[in-house]
């Protein structure tokens, strides 16, 4: 490519959808690790970030990404929860998005939590494809292991594929009541014009190749055009979740979105009565591939760059709020970012 990777910033993917559509076990298929297994009840308590680095991301899609094609560094998920009582969170995590995966269930179809994601993603104005989820699950499927859609779609008899058919353009229908033009992606000329729909299992991980061609091709796209940001500047992002952590008491866990924090930097975050002022002890970076709400073994590192989810250790964090804002301090004046984190 012709851009510097380093210099153009992980483009930020939330995935949202209905309860039990499958957000997390698509992620989890993505980054090959059993997160799922691990969730209370199979419901995401909290907003979570996962890094996946560009030659993950081409190894997985195979043929459909050529890393060669590509400047960007990967892809930064954030999974959402789908329950109800999400609703703040969720909306939060579609705003901070640069690009969004809606995951729909292609037997369950639209549901009360699809069309609230989709009112964000609008609303918000984040591009975003549609996941068809649980393929597989049609009746009388052939299943074909991580294979691309085109090459599983074959392995169908005449009836099962004219059945998932059906349920996707009762998808494209409701997209289209919704005003969002949307097709099959292999359809979409202009993806900034129409929805593209992926007919995905996050059982099977049939198209999930076509799916990470899609979100790259888009990211590269919207990168491009808007995102070449200063990577250099003073960090600003948004707290995922307020936790205790042994040996280092109240942390945040947060998504950087914007410019770099450093293990000395002072920096404000949103308090549940007023700003907090703090100095930062410690960051704590998961490893790639692993997933912050889990990982037990971090590393500290000097300094981390947008996009990225991070872990903050720093005094005075008791009120700390999920959702807050958090804003690097360095060389601006403490008064004017404190202004901003009570603005926002
Ligand atoms: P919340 O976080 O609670 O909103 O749910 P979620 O959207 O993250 O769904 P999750 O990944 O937890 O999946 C819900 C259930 O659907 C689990 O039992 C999964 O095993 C199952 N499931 C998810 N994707 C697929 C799929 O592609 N095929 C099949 N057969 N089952 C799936
Ligand atoms: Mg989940």
């Amino acid at each position: 490519g012709s851009h510097d990777p380093t210099s153009l910033r992980t483009p930020i993917v939330a995935v949202l959808g209905h309860v039990d559509h499958g957000k997390t076990s698509l992620l989890d298929k993505i980054r090959g690790s059993a997160v799922i297994e691990g969730e209370a009840g199979a419901i995401t308590q909290h907003i979570g970030a996962t890094a996946v680095p560009l030659d993950v991301v081409s190894s997985i899609a195979g043929d459909l990404v050529n890393p060669d094609d590509f400047d960007l560094p990967g892809l930064l998920f954030i999974d959402t929860p789908g329950h109800h009582s999400f609703t703040t969170l969720r909306s939060r995590g579609g705003a901070l998005a640069d690009i969004a995966i809606l995951v729909v269930d292609v037997n369950d179809g639209f549901q009360p939590q699809t069309l609230e994601a989709l009112d964000i993603l609008k609303r918000s104005q984040t591009p975003f494809i549609v996941a068809a989820n649980k393929i597989d699950t049609v009746p009388g499927w052939n299943p074909n292991e991580d294979s691309p859609i085109n090459a599983t779609y074959e392995a169908q008899s005449d009836r099962v594929s004219s059945r998932l058919d059906e349920s996707l353009y009762e998808i494209i229908g409701n997209l289209s009541d919704e005003d969002f033009s949307a097709d099959l992606y292999w359809r979409v000329q202009n993806f900034q014009r129409n929805v593209g729909v992926v007919p995905v299992s996050a059982m099977t991980g049939e198209g999930v190749p076509d799916l990470l061609a899609v979100m790259m091709g888009l990211s590269q796209r919207y990168m491009k055009e808007e995102m070449e940001i200063d990577v250099q500047g003073p960090g600003v992002g948004t707290v995922l979740e307020v936790k205790e952590e042994k040996g280092f008491g109240t942390t945040i866990d947060i998504v950087l979105y914007d410019g770099t924090i450093k293990a000395d930097d002072q920096i404000v975050v949103g308090g549940m009565n007023k700003p907090i002022v703090t100095d930062v002890r410690a960051l704590l970076q998961p490893r790639p591939l692993a997933e912050i709400r889990t990982e037990s073994r971090f590393e500290k590192v000097d300094e981390i760059s947008a996009a990225s989810g991070i872990k903050v250790a720093a005094p005075e964090l008791a009120d700390a709020m999920a959702g807050a804002p958090v804003r690097v301090v360095r060389n601006r004046e403490l008064d004017e970012v404190v202004e901003e984190v009570e603005a926002e």
